[in-house]
């Protein structure tokens, strides 16, 4: 290669290094938000469609961390979740606590909104809830839910 190639290669390259990190200055970087989140789901370790549930999160562009757990009336406890809302598997993402068959569009807007809650929770399995695709669907609600009351955060 001669001077001239050389100078030219590099010339590029600082151009082309100077437009990356513009972009990433005002884009917020190669990384949108949904792919930061980051979801701890403990389960019990014969649970199929807790696998399901953290697949479709993942495909959502979300990290799972899948955590295998002999206990979990125990952790479910410690979380906080009420016995009522209770579902086959809890997670923790931030600060918050997801159980159960949550949409990750939910999750995503408890994130954005940072709610005064412990979590976010569809109780029981409902048929057709992300994780739950068994041929039919039923109506059922993510609730928002602190020590002593709830709300109804979205229906589906
Ligand atoms: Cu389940
Ligand atoms: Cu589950």
């Amino acid at each position: 290669m001669t001077y001239k190639g050389l100078t030219i290669l590099l010339a590029g390259l600082v151009i082309a290094g100077g437009a990356y990190f513009a972009w990433t200055v005002l884009s917020g970087g190669p990384k949108a938000d949904a792919e930061d989140i980051e979801v701890t789901m403990y389960r019990g370790p014969d649970c199929d469609c807790c696998v399901d549930w953290a697949d479709y999160l993942e495909d959502q562009g979300m990290t799972v961390i899948d955590e295998k757990v002999a206990d979990l009336p125990t952790i479910k406890q410690e979380k906080g979740v009420p016995g009522a809302f209770q579902s086959c598997h809890t997670a923790v993402v931030g600060d918050y606590i997801v159980e159960g068959h949550v949409p990750s569009d939910e999750i995503r807007r408890m994130v954005a909104q940072q709610p005064d809650a412990i979590g976010i929770a569809v109780p029981g399995m409902p048929a057709g809830s992300p994780g739950m695709e068994v041929g039919h669907t039923e109506s059922y609600e993510v609730l928002l839910f602190n020590q002593e009351s709830y709300s109804v955060f979205a229906e589906y």
